[in-house]
């Protein structure tokens, strides 16, 4: 049974609810507190036991590569002084995976950047985080509860939770047939549906994991919702196979591409450090 060692990080997107500070560095590297959203999600990754980080971005990629990195010069001015413990967090993140990146040269949509990490991915099952939704838990980090699921079903696992009716428009909804409290086989997913054409509240995250089939089956996916590809639309030809998991995970979950969500976030962590 194959384990799952890589993840992958779509971190092209522009941004835009986030200009001007998005302007020059990806929405991925803005901090929540004193680190950058995407070190969150590499850091979670490890967790789940996973130490290949494949990043797929678009432009201002240099500070996401340089944060991955060692920094020899500021190493070596802080090296034995009483601030060296800022460092301990990403060098003990660099020291537990290897990062590769490629370019999505045109932004068309997530299934479009997940595609584009293919070359990254080969084919082998992956897991996909969106750092844009930070997810926090005392027990076991999400993509550690789905990976386990993973291994059980072996077949493409999404996150899901309820949602306001009134939100389904965010979201890729889905509907299928629960098979526990929190496992649905799926069988119906729509992106960004008006709510009164959701096909349920339960809306999908920024974590996934995939059967490498998913590559195929992109590029034989149309443009949908906004003339993008999403990756929604793929899902569902593995979902109408029987092939789609949905897991209402547990945990908490901020939206931090939005600044509500953001804000939000910073709060939280800030009074957990209390
Ligand atoms: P969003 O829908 O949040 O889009 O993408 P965005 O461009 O990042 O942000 P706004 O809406 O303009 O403020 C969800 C995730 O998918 C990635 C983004 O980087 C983000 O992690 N993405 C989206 C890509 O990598 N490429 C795309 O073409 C679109």
């Amino acid at each position: 049974m194959s384990k799952i060692k890589k993840c992958l990080f779509p971190a092209a997107g522009y941004g835009t609810r986030f200009l001007p500070a998005t302007k020059a560095i990806p929405k991925e590297m803005l901090p929540v507190l004193t680190k950058p959203l995407l070190q969150y999600g590499v850091e979670e990754a490890i967790s789940a036991d996973m130490d290949t980080m494949a990043i797929v971005t678009g432009r201002g990629k240099r500070a996401i590569e340089d944060h991955f990195d060692i920094s020899y010069e500021l190493e070596h001015q802080i090296q034995g002084t009483d601030k060296e413990h800022y460092l301990t967090e990403i060098r003990d993140v660099i020291s537990q995976s290897t990062f590769s990146y490629t370019r999505q040269i045109e932004m068309k949509g997530l299934g479009h950047a997940i595609l584009s990490g293919e070359t990254l991915i080969g084919h082998e099952p992956f897991a996909v985080i969106l750092a844009d939704d930070l997810c926090d838990n005392d027990g076991e980090a999400v993509l550690t509860q789905m990976t386990k699921l993973y291994e059980k079903y072996q077949c493409s696992i999404v996150a899901v939770e309820d949602i306001p009716p009134e939100d389904s428009n965010k979201y890729g909804v889905i509907a299928g047939e629960f098979e526990s409290d929190d496992i649905v086989r799926v069988n119906d997913m729509v992106e960004k549906p008006d709510p009164k054409d959701a096909p349920s509240n339960l809306a999908i995250i920024g974590r996934y994991i995939l059967t490498p089939d998913i590559f195929d089956i992109i590029r034989d996916t149309k443009p949908g919702r906004g003339g993008e590809v999403q990756i929604t639309d793929a899902l569902l030809t593995q979902a109408k196979e029987g092939r789609v998991i949905a897991y209402k995970f547990k945990g908490k979950r901020f939206d931090c591409g939005s600044v509500d969500g953001f804000v939000e976030a910073t709060n939280y962590f800030y009074d957990k450090t209390k």
